[in-house]
């Protein structure tokens, strides 16, 4: 049981810490506000009592809180100025409360919109080494799913807390000045219930909350890759092999899902049925005892305590049950908020005449060095080519030479000056086997402008022109190029991939076997468009053809982890 609260406890620090003090502040403020409303809660039970007890003809002694209601009543007009003091109590509070749920809510959401915000920025500054080793189904979880469930699952259940164990509290110190065996008993029926769900249901909610997690990371998976291998799957006939895994997925979270809510519906039925096994416990004893007229004040301070009680019971549970359920996203959640970011090194470059490569190793894993301590130059105006055999480094070497992939040891010289290997990307331009092509436009494509800025469209036809897309694109600037650019071939992918470089200004264009799965036709052509484009850009391309090298100054041989220069 200590170690259920405690828990709870480290879980509520930990959410507390991922706040700012900015949003701290606003939440004292809210509880500031749920004390009043508290306050208000139990104006609203005391009038409503001593209505009932006017009404009832109760002998109503002149003391404590009863002696400051009978400032505001009319002793000649007793129960309609009970009836218009509780109305006035009800409004206020009522006013009060959407006041209080209205700020509660915009919290909520504003600190969930807050850490989803900051996530995304997390991953979009992922350092590049962290990235390869990412699960891509886990950050589309994380950031589709658990940074959206944060404001409901999370901080909301966490605020309702507060302002619910405040509210039982104040009704118990309330019952407790009324009749201290009353407030005791009260607070600790209350007590107990709520502990005794958290100890049933903690260990449960949590397993079931990591199910879903676990589950829902693969169900995206799942999608994920039958959507990459859709033409795979129709081939060989795999749609009955991914929909029985699909299902499998899809099964578990509506298995885990359904008992959650089941467990997060159950208190309010039990508290229901102790609440009123109290009543009638009460009433026997009273009855039994021949006091009859303890038990009409009793059971009317008790009946509205109790309209009270039961529903904030209700709530303390489930949010409990909420949070607890939430626990092992929230964690993931935490851990993923710490990661380090790599804010990008934005530099505008100028030519350069020489870069140079200075003891680079790398090595992806402990025991399999891919690059062993290698030395090399690149020129400005040269057309270098990279071949070797297949695993031999040569991805690894360019995504180490454009500043992609930081190398596990080397440095890296730039005319002579030591350049932060951060700033080094800014110089290059990538160009992998089958470039990325969103759905967009082809100008979009080219120039990323995702959030419709003005653009120098001349620039960009120039360039198409360059690239020899223009005849074919001109009349469809602004159509899109479809989902992974399904619309568009092979050849041109590679055309929008460099004329993105030229857009850019990039100073070195790396293609990585770009052209070897082209047809000749094409791949002479883009190779005659690479040659023309190298009297202004310097140029690195991997190829395993060495046809295709023919255009070349210098090649780099990878053998061995290290490399030959001829
Ligand atoms: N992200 C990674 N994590 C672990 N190992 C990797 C990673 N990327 C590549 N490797 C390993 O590094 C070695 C070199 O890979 P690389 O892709 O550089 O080869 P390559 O010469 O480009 O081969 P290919 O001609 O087939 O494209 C391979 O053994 C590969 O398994
Ligand atoms: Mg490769």
């Amino acid at each position: 049981m200590i170690s259920k609260i405690l828990t709870f406890f480290r879980l509520s620090r930990s959410i507390v810490s991922e706040l700012t003090n900015k949003e701290k502040m606003t939440l004292v403020i809210n509880i500031i506000f749920s004390v009043f409303n508290t306050f208000l809660e139990l104006a609203s039970i005391i009038t409503i009592v001593y209505l009932l007890l006017v009404i009832s003809g109760q002998q109503i002694e002149e003391s404590g809180i009863v002696s400051y209601i009978n400032a505001f009543i009319d002793p000649d007009q007793l129960i309609i100025s009970a009836a218009l003091l509780m109305i006035s109590v009800v409004v206020i509070k009522t006013i009060f409360q959407i006041i209080y749920s209205f700020n509660s809510e915009k919290i909520s959401s504003q600190i969930m919109n807050r850490i989803s915000m900051s996530l995304y920025n997390k991953f979009i500054n992922y350092n590049y080494n962290e990235y390869l080793k990412e699960n891509s189904a886990r950050i589309i979880r994380i950031l589709s799913q658990e940074s959206v469930k944060i404001g409901t699952n999370l901080i909301s259940p966490f605020i309702s807390i507060i302002n619910e164990s405040l509210l039982l509290i104040f009704v118990s110190i309330f019952l407790f000045i009324y009749d201290p065996l009353l407030g005791v008993v009260v607070y600790l029926v209350s007590l107990l219930l709520i502990f005794y769900f958290s100890k049933l249901v903690t260990s449960r909610l949590q397993r079931l909350g990591k199910e879903v997690t676990e589950n829902n990371t693969k169900r995206i998976k799942i999608i994920n890759e039958s959507f990459r291998s859709f033409d795979i799957i129709k081939m060989f006939n795999f749609q009955e092999r991914f929909k029985q895994v699909y299902n499998e997925y899809a099964d578990n979270i509506s298995n885990s899902g359904f008992k959650s809510q089941f467990y997060a519906k159950l208190p309010k039925s039990i508290f229901e049925l102790f609440i009123f096994l109290f009543l009638f416990a009460l009433i026997l004893i009273l009855e039994l005892t021949q006091n009859t007229e303890l038990l009409i004040s009793y059971l009317s301070i008790l009946a509205v305590s109790v309209y009270k009680i039961i529903p904030s019971l209700n709530k303390t549970s489930s949010s409990l049950q909420s949070i607890q359920y939430f626990a092992t996203p929230f964690i993931e959640l935490t851990s993923y908020l710490k990661i380090k970011e790599s804010k990008p090194k934005i530099l505008k470059v100028s030519d350069f005449e020489l870069i140079k490569y200075v003891g680079v190793s790398h090595l992806f894993d402990k025991e399999n060095k891919i690059l062993d301590n290698i030395n090399f130059e690149i020129n400005n105006g040269d057309y270098i080519g990279i071949y070797g055999h297949s695993g031999s480094g040569k991805s690894t070497l360019i995504k180490i030479i454009c500043g992609l992939l930081k190398p596990s040891a080397g440095e890296v010289f730039m005319d002579n000056n030591s350049i932060n290997y951060d700033s080094l990307h800014n110089y290059f331009s990538y160009v992998p086997q089958d470039p990325f092509i969103m759905d967009d436009n082809i100008i979009t494509n080219i120039t990323f402008n995702l959030t419709n800025k003005k653009i120098d469209l001349e620039k960009v036809k120039s360039i198409l022109v360059k690239v020899g897309l223009y005849d074919k694109f001109k009349d469809k600037l602004y159509e899109s190029l479809g989902d992974n650019g399904i619309k568009v071939s092979g050849g041109q992918r590679q055309r929008i991939s460099i004329a993105r470089a030229l857009f850019f200004e990039k100073k070195v264009i790396i293609l990585d076997e770009s052209t070897s799965n082209l047809d000749p036709q094409t791949e002479s052509k883009i190779l005659q468009l690479l040659k023309k484009l190298n009297e202004e850009l310097t140029i690195i391309m991997i190829s395993h053809k060495m046809d295709s090298l023919i255009n070349c100054n210098k090649k780099f041989k990878i053998i061995n982890k290290n490399i030959e220069i001829t």
